[in-house]
């Protein structure tokens, strides 16, 4: 019988690769404690309306991405696709949006049945941040200088930023009017999938990926053009916001988004060190979805980023590794004793200790210590019982090993640690 895999695009994060995960998690709460957002832990499982109702029934997430079924009690649930719907759902639900204004932010695997293929997965992880009860374009800018924090915080080369207007929902429905009586003189030249959209969600149409469709768009209307006169300046004072802060942007006004709940603001961080699927972080404001989902009227803004492209785009940059401070290497049952018992008083004083258990000759312990990436190895053998001993053994500097009273072992071992730190530090 062959082993039992797991389900494709659905992937394992192996011990090799999680100091990554973790390290990326850590400058992302930091980043978002920065600028005083709290973090919220939701669900994976979701009534399916939620979704249908926010992201739009419509739209590729909902017609063809979720994983939905029905519950023991026939009620029908999905796993989530992505975070915001959820985050409002709870919101409303525990009245964190009466008179209040909330940062938010949370981090988790979301759920598409996608084609699956670099950075593009059945199962991928958001961090994702919502701020709702603003509706300045100042926090559209706060959004956005918090994700450029990230990237110089992450060491990375910041992806392009792309900023566009959706207008109020007026503009953007006159925009639409005005798209689709161009594209229907032009359906014939668009591709299978676009003809569809221009009845059911013809927005979508600008960000098709078929080359015969993209050069019809290049010739359509643009949304900027349609934008009333709050809607333009909510987008001018953003432009204002990152020209003030620095941040480098390009206008796209064909970026649309693929979820339907955005209006005014929407951006895209997009690199193309990752192929096809070069879009690390996306977002906008989206003012009207507390509403619809049942809420008072509260503005609200947000963006999420796909932490596997993260993750993928410092791969090159990044070797970490978790490696202990002390690797216990002992021979003969007494001496191993000891050296557990060692290992736990070292651990108290806030060391990482690796214990070799087991039997194994002195060796392969040693061989062991070394792969472990340890900085020291306490070796405690027979000899060094009987003197009342323990050799130390600087694993990572080229510095001799020293034999220290057993007593002043837990001291010793500590100022090595230190020692060595400080040494690979200055390197
Ligand atoms: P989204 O554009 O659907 O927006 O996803 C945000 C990011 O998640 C993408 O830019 C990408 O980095 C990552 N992502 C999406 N799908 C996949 C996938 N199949 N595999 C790997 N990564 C993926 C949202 O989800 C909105 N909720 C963002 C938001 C928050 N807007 C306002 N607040």
């Amino acid at each position: 019988m062959t082993g039992v895999q797991a389900v494709r695009g659905m992937n394992d994060a192996l011990p090799q690769q999680t100091p990554t995960w973790q390290h990326v998690e850590s400058l992302l709460r930091n980043a978002f404690a920065a600028y005083g957002y709290r973090e919220i832990r939701l669900p994976l499982v979701e009534k399916t309306e939620l979704f249908a109702r926010s992201i739009g029934a419509d739209t590729d997430i909902v017609t063809k991405e979720m994983y939905t079924f029905k519950d023991r009690n026939g009620d029908s649930l999905s796993l989530r696709p992505e975070g915001t719907a959820s985050c409002v759902r709870a919101g409303i639900q525990h009245g964190l949006f009466h008179n209040q204004q909330q940062r938010l932010w949370y981090i988790g695997p979301m759920f598409r049945h996608e084609r699956p293929q670099r950075g593009r997965y059945r199962q991928f992880h958001q961090a994702g941040v919502e701020a709702v009860g603003w509706s300045g374009p100042d926090i559209d800018a706060e959004l956005i200088a918090l994700t450029a924090r990230l990237w110089g915080a992450l060491g990375l080369a910041p992806p392009t930023l792309q900023i566009n207007s959706l207008g109020s929902p007026q503009s953007r429905l006159r925009y639409r009017a005005r798209l689709v009586a161009f594209l229907a003189t032009r359906r014939a030249e668009l591709d299978v999938d676009s003809q569809r959209r221009l009845d059911t969600n013809p927005l979508r149409i600008l960000d098709s990926k078929s080359e015969q469709t993209q050069e019809v768009v290049a010739e359509a209307p643009t949304i900027l053009d349609d934008l009333d006169d709050p809607s333009r300046e909510h987008f001018a004072e953003l432009c204002r916001y990152l020209d003030a802060a620095g941040i480098v942007y390009e206008i796209n006004p064909r970026l649309m988004r693929g979820l339907d709940y955005y209006n005014h603001t929407v951006f895209e961080w997009i690199t193309t060190a990752l192929g096809a699927q070069g879009t690390v972080c996306a977002g906008g404001r989206y003012d009207g979805l507390v509403e619809l989902l049942g809420g008072r009227p509260v503005p609200a803004a947000g963006f999420a980023i796909g932490l596997e492209r993260v993750v993928d785009l410092l791969k090159p940059q990044h070797e970490l590794r978790q490696t202990p401070d002390v690797f216990v290497v002992t021979l003969g049952a007494q001496a191993r004793q000891l050296g557990f018992t060692l290992g736990e008083r070292l651990r108290d004083r806030g060391l990482q200790v690796e214990y070799y258990c087991g039997d194994g000759g002195l060796k392969n312990q040693m061989k062991r210590a070394d792969k472990s990436g340890a900085a020291i190895a306490l070796l405690l053998g027979e000899d060094e019982l009987e003197s009342g001993i323990v050799t130390l053994k600087p694993l990572r500097l080229s510095a001799s090993q020293r034999r220290v009273p057993l007593c002043d072992a837990e001291a010793a071992t500590t100022k090595l640690v230190n020692e060595s730190e400080n040494a690979s530090n200055e390197h």
